[in-house]
Formats: C-alpha cells, sequence, structure tokens
C-alpha cells in the first residue's frame, strides 16, 4: 500500500517548530472535515536526504479552499485561494503553505484494464514528474507523520537516481526534461537509463516544438539559480536541449567559459551588494546568444516569448558590451567613469564578464566598487548660498566637481567650495 515509517520524528527536527506545529494543526483541521492531508513534494524529498526545505505543499483529499479558510483562521493567518485550481496559500509573516486538492485525472494507456480504483493522493501523486517527488507524509492526526512512498521514491532517493513514474512523462510535460537535468546536478542523481532514453526520444520527436515560449525561459531561469548552472547547462547542452533555444547554440568551450565567467561576475557582484535588485537570468541569456548575429538572436528571443521591452534591453545590451569594452581607457578614472555611468547594471556586469583583458576587469570592478557611488557634497543651494544664480552653468560646475573627485582632488565639502570658488572666477 505504499506505507511505510513514521517520520514524524525527522519532520520534528528538520523544521522550525512553529511550522511543525502548523502541520500539527492542519492536521487536525482536516480531521474535522474528514479530508485525508498530506506533506507532499519538495519539502519531504528533501528532509528524508536530510536537507532543509521549507517550501511546504500540502494536498488535500477534499475542498482544499474550505480547508485552507478553516486552517488560516486557526493560525491567524492571511488566505488567498484560487478557485479555478482549487488552491489556496495560507500566509504568515515569514512562512506560506501552498494547498491545494489531489488532483486525480491522469493518463492511462489506452489499452489497460480498468485498476482497482486508486486512492486520490496516490493518483495525484502518480501525476508527478519523478519517484523522488512522489514521497508523501500524512499530517491526520491518527497517522501524523506516516511515510507514503507508492512508486518507490525511498529507494531511489537511496539510489540517487532521477526515474520517471511512466514513458509519457516528457510528452506530457517536456519541462520535466529540463527538471530532471536541474535535480542530477542539484543533488549529483544520475537519470536512470530509461528516463535518459525517454528524453532521447522526446527531442527526436521534436516534442520541445510545442513547449511555450514562457515555460522555456521559466525552465531556464531554474537552472540560471542553481548553484551550479554552468554545469546544468553543459548538460542541457549534451542533450541537446539549448537547441530549443535557437538550433545554433551548442555548448563550445567558448561558451563555457563565457557563462563560467558570468557566473563568477555574479558571484562576486552579489557578495558585495547583496541587495541590488538586477536581472541575472539576463547575463545568462546575453552569453548564451552572444555568438548568434543578430537575427538569430532576435529567433531566440522570439521563441523565449521575452517581452518586447526585454527583448530590445538584451539586443541592445549584446551590443553595449562589445562598445564598452571597446571604449574603455582603463587607467583613467573620469573616462571609465563617463563610459560606464548611465548603462543598465546588466550591460556593465557582461562586459566584466566578456573581457578577458584584466585591466579592463578591474576598471569596471573600480566603478562598481567605487567610482559609481561617488558625488558631490555641494547642493543647488549651496551653490547658490556661493552667489551663483542657477541654470545651466550648475550641471557643468557639478561635472567639473565629480571630476575632481573621480581622481582624487577633493575631499571635503570645504574643498569643493574653495574650487568652485577659484572656478567661478574664472568663468566669470
Ligand atoms: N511537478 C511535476 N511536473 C512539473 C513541475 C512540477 O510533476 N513540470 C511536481 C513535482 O513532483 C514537484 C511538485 O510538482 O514535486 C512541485 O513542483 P516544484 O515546486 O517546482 O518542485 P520542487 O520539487 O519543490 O522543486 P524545487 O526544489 O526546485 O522547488
Amino acid at each position: 500500500l505504499g506505507l511505510g515509517r513514521n517520520i514524524s520524528g525527522m519532520l520534528k527536527d528538520k523544521l522550525p517548530s512553529h511550522l511543525y506545529e502548523f502541520l500539527k494543526i492542519a492536521g487536525a483541521v482536516a480531521d474535522e472535515f474528514k479530508f485525508g492531508a498530506y506533506l507532499v513534494g519538495g519539502c519531504v524529498r528533501d528532509i528524508l536526504r536530510g536537507e532543509e526545505n521549507l517550501d511546504i505543499d500540502i494536498v488535500i483529499e477534499g475542498d482544499a479552499i474550505a480547508f485552507a479558510k478553516k486552517l488560516g483562521e486557526e493560525i491567524g493567518a492571511k488566505v488567498t485561494t484560487h478557485e479555478r485550481f482549487g488552491t489556496a496559500q495560507v500566509i504568515k509573516k515569514d512562512f506560506k503553505l501552498d494547498i491545494a486538492t489531489a488532483r486525480t485525472e491522469y493518463y492511462e494507456s489506452p489499452a489497460a484494464l480498468p485498476k482497482v480504483e486508486m486512492s486520490s493522493i496516490k493518483k495525484d501523486l502518480y501525476r508527478r514528474d519523478f519517484t523522488i517527488n512522489t514521497l508523501a507524509v500524512k499530517l491526520n492526526k491518527k497517522d501524523f507523520g506516516l511515510l507514503i512512498d507508492f512508486f518507490g521514491g525511498q529507494r531511489d532517493l537511496k539510489d540517487k537516481v532521477i526515474r520517471v513514474l511512466h514513458n509519457l512523462s516528457f510528452i506530457e510535460d517536456p519541462t520535466r526534461a529540463f527538471r530532471a537535468i536541474r535535480f542530477s546536478e542539484r543533488f549529483g542523481f544520475k537519470l536512470t537509463r530509461h528516463t535518459e532514453n525517454l528524453i532521447r526520444s522526446a527531442i527526436r520527436m521534436n516534442i520541445f516544438e510545442k513547449l511555450s515560449g514562457t515555460r522555456l525561459y521559466d525552465e531556464l531561469m531554474l537552472t540560471f539559480d542553481e548553484t551550479n548552472p554552468v554545469k546544468a547547462l553543459k548538460r542541457l547542452g549534451d542533450y541537446e536541449l539549448l537547441k530549443v533555444i535557437h538550433p545554433k547554440i551548442s555548448f563550445s568551450p567558448e561558451l563555457e567559459s563565457l557563462l563560467q565567467s558570468v557566473h563568477d561576475t555574479i558571484t562576486w557582484f552579489e557578495l558585495l551588494f547583496l541587495n541590488e535588485k538586477y536581472d541575472k537570468g539576463m547575463l545568462y541569456i546575453m552569453a548564451l546568444l552572444y555568438k548568434l548575429n543578430k537575427e538569430e538572436r532576435e529567433v531566440a528571443l522570439n521563441r523565449l516569448s521575452v517581452t518586447s521591452r526585454l527583448k530590445n534591453k538584451i539586443l541592445n545590451g549584446l551590443n553595449a558590451a562589445k562598445n564598452i569594452l571597446r571604449g574603455l581607457k582603463p587607467d583613467n578614472p573620469i573616462e571609465i567613469y563617463h563610459m560606464l555611468e548611465g548603462h543598465d547594471i546588466e550591460f556593465i556586469l557582461f562586459s566584466m564578464a566578456l573581457t578577458n583583458d584584466s585591466e579592463k576587469k578591474k576598471a569596471i570592478s573600480h566603478f562598481l566598487v567605487k567610482l559609481r557611488g561617488i558625488r558631490p557634497e555641494l547642493k543647488g543651494d549651496d551653490l547658490k548660498a556661493l552667489g551663483i544664480s542657477p541654470g545651466p552653468e550648475y550641471s557643468r560646475i557639478f561635472k567639473k566637481i565629480l571630476d575632481e573627485k573621480l581622481i582624487n582632488r577633493l575631499h571635503t565639502k570645504d574643498e569643493e567650495i574653495e574650487f568652485v570658488k577659484k572656478l567661478t572666477k574664472n568663468l566669470l
């Protein structure tokens, strides 16, 4: 029946205590409705791997929305519902629970004999991608913590393999090929021979043509978010899955080193500027498209269904990066500043990743770390107080102050004032 050991002790160990308590309350609320309630998905998988995963997914055999509303009341959480999908989120300050009604429609092969009716949680789990993602934990009071393993998920976790549940898995959902590689790289698991063959045959059948641009783009973004995206992209390249973006993209050593350089640049940047918003995915996309010509880049971006705003930004960025590197004079801070200032941060980072010239890399890093933050301390009011009447002259003066500061010739506000005084004497 797929019933196994009780892992409530592991849940207690691996989850923050308030989350563990909410799961117990969830079980009690489900009991009131006489619904079955299960913790499912990545959280169960990762707890069994000994890792933390605070993405809590709960499947309800019954009305998930009614359940979520009641649970929200019990624990004083906000509830949002999506009636059309029978899903809800229970949200508190520092966490959220995703709740779904067990989905029972699934593909049965035309020749299959009528089977004994499966429980709805089993059908829900059967619709999922890989065996390691089909483990569930019962939350109802009587069986709280009972591990449910219908499809050999524990065995495959132990054997470190990614295995589909049935032969049509990639045809039902081609994004699973990308997911298989992602999980495989993330956990160091191997695809089973059969799973690998199914991906190859899906590729031969051109299944990926039918994958929408948006879903393809989202899968790529998830890949870029992995700890080691370059290896995952290499694997995608090995399976020729990068050709889904554009037939001309292949994983050459050149592309590998550019992607690695993008990754290193991003790691450096995020370490220094933890809270700065930027579009990481755009940098990887730029690297993937770098070797294509303009028309091919456009075809690829159309394939990814990105907005025309992002499409133009990427196309411009690829050109801007080249121009930046061509024009950059690494030993002159004033020129570095005016070369880079005003460009989108993604273009600047891509230039930094693109160049092999260590002086230019250093110049860009100097701009990001130091130069871009330099501002005159004087404000318009200060200039007024110095008797200069407001007008276009102001911006010329500020630029002069800025340039002096860039080359370290002005340090304090008083020095700026002295400088302006001298300047205006000459100007007037
Ligand atoms: N799923 C699936 N097919 C997909 C996407 C998801 O079958 N194309 C299933 C998986 O079984 C997964 C669950 O839906 O366990 C939730 O999906 P998601 O949150 O993307 O997966 P996680 O396993 O939580 O992965 P991650 O650790 O990357 O968040």
